[in-house]
């Protein structure tokens, strides 16, 4: 069994192979720019480590591999238009660096390579996995767009946002295993306990997302740090803060919302740390990594096989990058 890290460099040496043509290049270099700066490849991995999981790694799960991760490169692309962000993996966005229609067109002919290496896959399993590469792709975009009426919204419920951090970020993670697993030769009842367990791990993997983008240290997270805030982002941070704050500091983060002075962020911030957000960040990653790991065990095969994934999800949560 490969760890992560054989993986990653496994992964990254096909990986690095030139997608694009290079003309246009006004096009294609911002394309291999946003390749190139970085990215923790954690969906391809889980993709090869559900294959893994019951075969050895067909050539297949590699062409998957790289699909989903353009794919995922894609959403980030649009994803930082959305949110206004200047900054990813520590570098400027395409958006920021290029302009907001390169972005788009980028992001459109990424989501076009990403198909392209889908369709390089031999096996018989060609069609499964485009029905479900196809539903996920279409549940990211009604996440994403959950996401975004939610910052126009007061008040959002955690089960709201929970929905809607599946939809946006937990079904690729959980999609990822499901098809490498299919490539595998997984039974149907060993497909859906990896893919419930790809789902609890990645609400977990939002959740760090979200408590990193105000508590993270910029230099190593590679994003600025409170753009969740400064978008009025419904993240388990606020929900938690305006369900325990006194009413005074509630009507205070009422208030922030609507405003847009420089000193929102550590104003927010504030309010956070005074409601005890930290360990309830905690509580909610346990809650749902332990759900995970419950399917985790239900997998019917050797429990040695599945260290591997043990040990990525445990990184996943604790992260800070
Ligand atoms: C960022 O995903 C988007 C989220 C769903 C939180 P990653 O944290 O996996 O981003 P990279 O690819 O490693 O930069
Ligand atoms: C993005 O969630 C999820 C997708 C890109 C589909 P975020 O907006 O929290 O991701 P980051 O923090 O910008 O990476
Ligand atoms: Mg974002
Ligand atoms: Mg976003
Ligand atoms: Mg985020």
């Amino acid at each position: 069994m490969y760890s992560f890290k054989d993986l990653v460099v496994q992964f990254s040496e096909r990986f690095a192979s030139a997608h694009f043509d290079s003309e246009p290049a006004s096009l294609y270099d911002p394309c291999n720019y946003f390749l190139t700066i970085g990215g923790k490849r954690i969906r391809p991995i889980l993709c090869l480590m559900g294959n893994e999981l019951f075969n050895e790694i067909d050539k297949d799960a590699f062409h998957l591999a790289t699909a989903i991760e353009l794919f995922h490169n894609f959403t980030l692309i649009h994803d930082d238009i959305m949110d206004a962000a200047a900054l990813r993996r520590g570098m400027e966005t395409i958006h920021t660096k290029y302009n907001n229609s390169t972005a788009i067109l980028a992001g459109d002919v990424m989501m076009i390579k990403s198909y392209e290496y889908i369709n390089k896959m031999n096996g018989p399993y060609l069609q499964k996995i485009l029905r479900i590469f196809n539903t996920t792709a279409k549940e990211v975009c009604e996440g994403q767009q959950l996401d975004m009426d939610f910052e126009q919204k007061e008040v959002v419920t955690l089960d709201q946002y929970i929905q809607m951090i599946t939809l946006k970020t937990s079904v690729l993670l959980a999609a990822s295993l499901e098809m490498g697993a299919i490539i595998g030769g997984a039974s149907e009842g060993n497909c859906r306990h990896l893919y419930e367990f790809g789902k609890n791990l990645g609400i977990a993997f939002q959740i760090q997302d979200d408590y990193l983008d105000a508590f993270g240290d910029p230099e190593k997270f590679g994003k600025e740090v409170g753009g969740d805030i400064r978008q009025n982002k419904k993240t388990f941070l606020l929900l938690h803060t305006l369900e325990v704050a006194p009413e005074e500091q509630r009507a205070q983060l009422f208030q922030l919302m609507k405003d847009q002075s420089s000193d929102k962020v550590q104003k927010v911030l504030a309010i956070y740390k005074a409601c005890g957000v930290d360990a309830w960040a905690n509580t909610l990653k346990e809650h749902y990594l332990n759900t995970a790991l419950k399917h985790l065990d239900d997998i019917a095969v050797v429990s040695s096989r599945k260290l591997p994934l043990k040990e990525l999800a445990n990184f996943l949560i604790q992260r800070d990058v």
